[in-house]
C-alpha cells in the first residue's frame, strides 16, 4: 500500500496492531464498503452504528452539495441560519411528544456534557442548586468527554483518568446476567428489580442532592446490553417520587435502531432528556443534538432576565450548515422509506440467525433487539479479546464488516438491509466462529 500509515495516531485502535495490516475503506454504497484491495464489504455494523439509511445516499449527499453552493458557516450565537431551525423541527416532530426542545452538538460525547450541563442549569433555575450529583450505570458508554468518562461505566475507558473524574457521580449496577438470563431472546424477563438500587443510592446521597439519572436505554458499545423487561419503567418512577430527571442516551438506540424512532417510544418510557448523534445525519458529516422537555427549556429561559443570555454553553459548529443541511435530508428519507420501523419488520429474522449461533460451544451468551445484536464468545485463557479479534477478522476477510468489543462481537446493520443480507452477516460468522479454537 503507497499511503504512508505513520503520522495519524488512530482513536479506539491498536496502532501498531493495525499499522501492520491495515484495513481501509475507500468508498462505500448503500449496504457495502470497497476495501483498499478492491473488495466488496457487507456492512453490518452501519459503520460505527450510526449509517442506518445505509451509505452515499443521494438526497443527503446532494442536500449537503447544495449547502456548500450556498452557505459556508454561520453562527448559530446571538445568530442563525434557517436549515438549523428546520432541523431542530424536523427532529422534535420525531421525538416524544413534550421533548420538543433541540441543542445541536457535534458529537455524542458533546451531547452528553451538554445534556449534564443542561440539567444543573435548569435545577438551578427552579431553585433546586443542591442537586449536583449524577447517577450513571457499569458499563455505560456516554462518549469520551470527562462529563462523560464519568457517568460512564466501562473500567477502561476511566483508569488513565481516575484522579480527574467529575466529582459527585454514582452507579447503578449494570443489567447482564449469565445466570438468569443468557440467550434471552428480545428482553429478558429477569432483572427489573436492578432498578430498586437507586432506591439504595437515593438513601446513601440523599435525594435531594441528585440531579439526574443517565442510562443507555440499551446499552450498545459495552456489548449490547437488552434492558429487564419493566426496568426502565421502575427507573422512571422511581425518578418521579424524588424530583430527579431521567436522560436517556440514544446516540446508538435512536433512528430506527429497535424499530421506533427512538427506543423510548419502544420501551414506552419517556425520559426528561435524550441525547443523540450518529444516525441523526446518518452519520455523514458530524452532528450531535440533546433534546429537552418542554418544561426544561421554558424553566431555564424564563429564570433569566431578559437579554440574558440563559445556557452558557454551545460549540461554535453547534448546528453547522452542512450538518443541519444533512440532518434535515436524512431525517425526511427515513419518513419517505419508512425505516423507523424496518427493524421491526426484520427483527423476527435477524433473532433466529443470531441465535443459531448458539450451537457453537464457544459462544457464552447471545442477546438482541430490534436491529441490534451481540454474540459473547467465551474468552481464551489469558487472551481475553483474541477469539472475538480473530472472528472480526476472519469475516472481514470474507467480505462482511461486524464490530468487536472484548469477547463479545455486535451488529446493527442499516436499516436498509434485507432478509438475504442479514442471513448472509450470520452465515460468515457462523464460518468465522467455526474456525476458531
Ligand atoms: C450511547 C453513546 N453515547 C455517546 C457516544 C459518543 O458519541 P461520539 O463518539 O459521537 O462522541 C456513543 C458512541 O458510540 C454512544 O454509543
Amino acid at each position: 500500500m503507497s499511503i504512508h500509515l505513520d503520522n495519524l495516531w488512530m482513536p479506539f485502535t491498536a496502532n501498531k496492531q493495525f499499522k501492520a495490516a491495515p484495513r481501509l475503506l475507500v468508498s462505500a454504497k448503500d449496504m457495502h464498503y470497497t476495501s483498499h484491495d478492491g473488495r466488496q464489504i457487507l456492512d453490518g455494523t452501519a459503520g460505527l452504528w450510526c449509517v442506518n439509511a445505509g451509505h452515499r445516499r443521494e438526497p443527503i449527499a446532494q442536500a449537503m452539495k447544495d449547502m456548500i453552493d450556498t452557505l459556508d458557516f454561520a453562527p448559530t450565537f446571538q445568530m442563525g441560519h434557517p436549515k438549523v431551525f428546520e432541523a431542530a423541527t424536523k427532529l422534535a416532530q420525531m421525538t416524544p411528544e413534550g421533548m420538543d426542545k433541540v441543542f445541536f452538538t457535534n458529537s455524542g460525547s458533546e451531547a452528553v456534557d451538554s445534556a449534564l450541563k443542561m440539567v444543573l442549569t435548569y435545577h438551578r433555575a427552579r431553585g433546586e442548586a443542591q442537586r449536583t450529583k449524577f447517577i450513571g450505570r457499569e458499563r455505560g458508554y456516554h462518549g469520551v468527554g470527562f462529563g462523560g468518562i464519568s457517568v460512564g461505566g466501562i473500567g477502561g475507558n476511566r483508569k488513565h483518568f481516575s484522579a480527574n473524574l467529575m466529582p459527585g457521580v454514582d452507579h447503578l449496577p449494570h443489567t447482564l446476567n449469565y445466570e438468569h438470563a443468557a440467550f434471552s431472546r428480545g428482553e429478558p424477563e429477569w432483572g427489573a428489580h436492578l432498578a430498586d438500587n437507586l432506591e439504595n443510592l437515593l438513601a446513601l446521597h440523599d435525594a435531594s442532592t441528585i440531579a439526574a439519572v443517565i442510562v443507555e436505554p440499551l446499552a450498545g458499545s459495552t456489548g449490547v446490553i437488552v434492558p429487564p423487561r419493566g426496568y426502565l419503567k421502575r427507573l422512571r418512577e422511581i425518578c418521579d417520587q424524588h424530583g430527579l430527571l431521567l436522560i436517556f442516551d440514544e446516540v446508538i438506540t435512536g433512528f430506527g435502531r429497535l424499530g421506533t424512532p427512538f427506543a423510548a417510544q419502544y420501551f414506552n418510557v419517556t425520559p426528561d432528556i435524550m441525547t443523540l448523534a450518529k444516525g441523526l445525519n446518518n452519520a455523514a458529516v458530524p452532528m450531535g443534538a440533546v433534546v429537552a422537555r418542554n418544561e426544561i427549556y421554558d424553566a431555564v429561559v424564563n429564570a433569566a432576565p431578559e437579554q440574558a443570555i440563559e445556557f452558557f454553553h454551545g460549540y461554535t459548529y453547534s448546528g453547522h450548515p452542512l450538518a443541519a443541511a444533512a440532518a434535515c435530508a436524512t431525517l425526511d428519507l427515513y419518513q419517505s422509506e419508512g425505516l423507523f420501523t424496518r427493524a421491526a419488520d426484520l427483527s423476527a429474522h435477524f433473532e433466529n440467525e443470531i441465535h443459531a449461533l448458539r450451537a457453537n460451544p464457544l459462544v457464552k451468551d447471545i442477546r438482541n433487539l430490534g436491529l441490534v445484536g451481540g454474540v459473547e464468545l467465551h474468552s481464551r485463557s489469558g487472551a481475553v479479546g483474541a477469539r472475538a479479534y480473530e472472528a472480526f477478522l476472519h469475516c472481514y476477510q470474507n467480505g462482511v464488516l461486524v464490530r468487536y468489543t472484548g469477547d463479545i462481537l455486535a451488529f446493527s446493520p442499516p436499516l436498509i438491509v434485507s432478509e438475504a443480507q442479514i442471513t448472509e452477516i450470520f452465515a460468515a460468522v457462523k464460518q468465522a466462529l467455526d474456525s476458531l479454537t
